[in-house]
């Protein structure tokens, strides 16, 4: 299946996956499952605001940092930036926080509430150089959008 077909199918899969389920926390964790085992990535999970700083939220890969400053990093550059971030090659990105060593490239994705605000993010890494482009960011960001849709409802 070429990659735009396995994204189309995942965002009918993470549609019903989170329907009808009001617990966020089982929400975000299935959300992370299906995507790292549709995709075989190497760590996909999610980071939320809380007392202004990213902390580690349901994650599926190895064990990562617990809190990332706004700003710092990719993921606190995204948040900052309000915006999505591709990182080709993780060494040419200043400030990239090593979570695990063998992460060679990256994207992260805001999650947003109703009135836009940053409410956190989609970090994904992969043991590849130059794993994500722009039809991935598209389709992330349409995930995000219905991620944070659903997991608004359930606050
Ligand atoms: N690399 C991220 C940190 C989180 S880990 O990738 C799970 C960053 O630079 O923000």
């Amino acid at each position: 299946m070429d990659k735009t077909s396995t994204y189309q199918l995942l965002v009918k899969q993470v549609e019903s996956l989170l329907e009808g389920e009001n617990n966020i926390v089982g929400q975000l964790a299935n959300a992370a499952a299906l995507l790292h085992e549709t995709m075989g990535w190497w760590w996909t999970g999610f980071y939320l605001v809380k007392d202004g700083e990213l902390q580690l939220g349901p994650f599926q890969g190895p064990v990562a940092c617990y809190r990332i400053k706004r700003g710092r990093g990719v993921c606190g550059t995204a948040w900052d930036q309000n915006r999505t971030i591709v990182v080709p090659d993780v060494e040419q990105f200043p400030g990239h926080i090593a979570c695990s060593s063998l992460s060679r490239s990256e994207i992260v994705v805001p999650l947003h509430d109703c009135e836009g605000n940053v409410t956190g993010v989609l970090d994904i890494d992969s043991k590849e150089l130059a794993t994500f482009d722009d039809v991935d960011a598209r389709w992330l960001e349409e995930i995000a959008r219905i991620i944070s849709n659903y997991s608004s409802q359930s606050r």
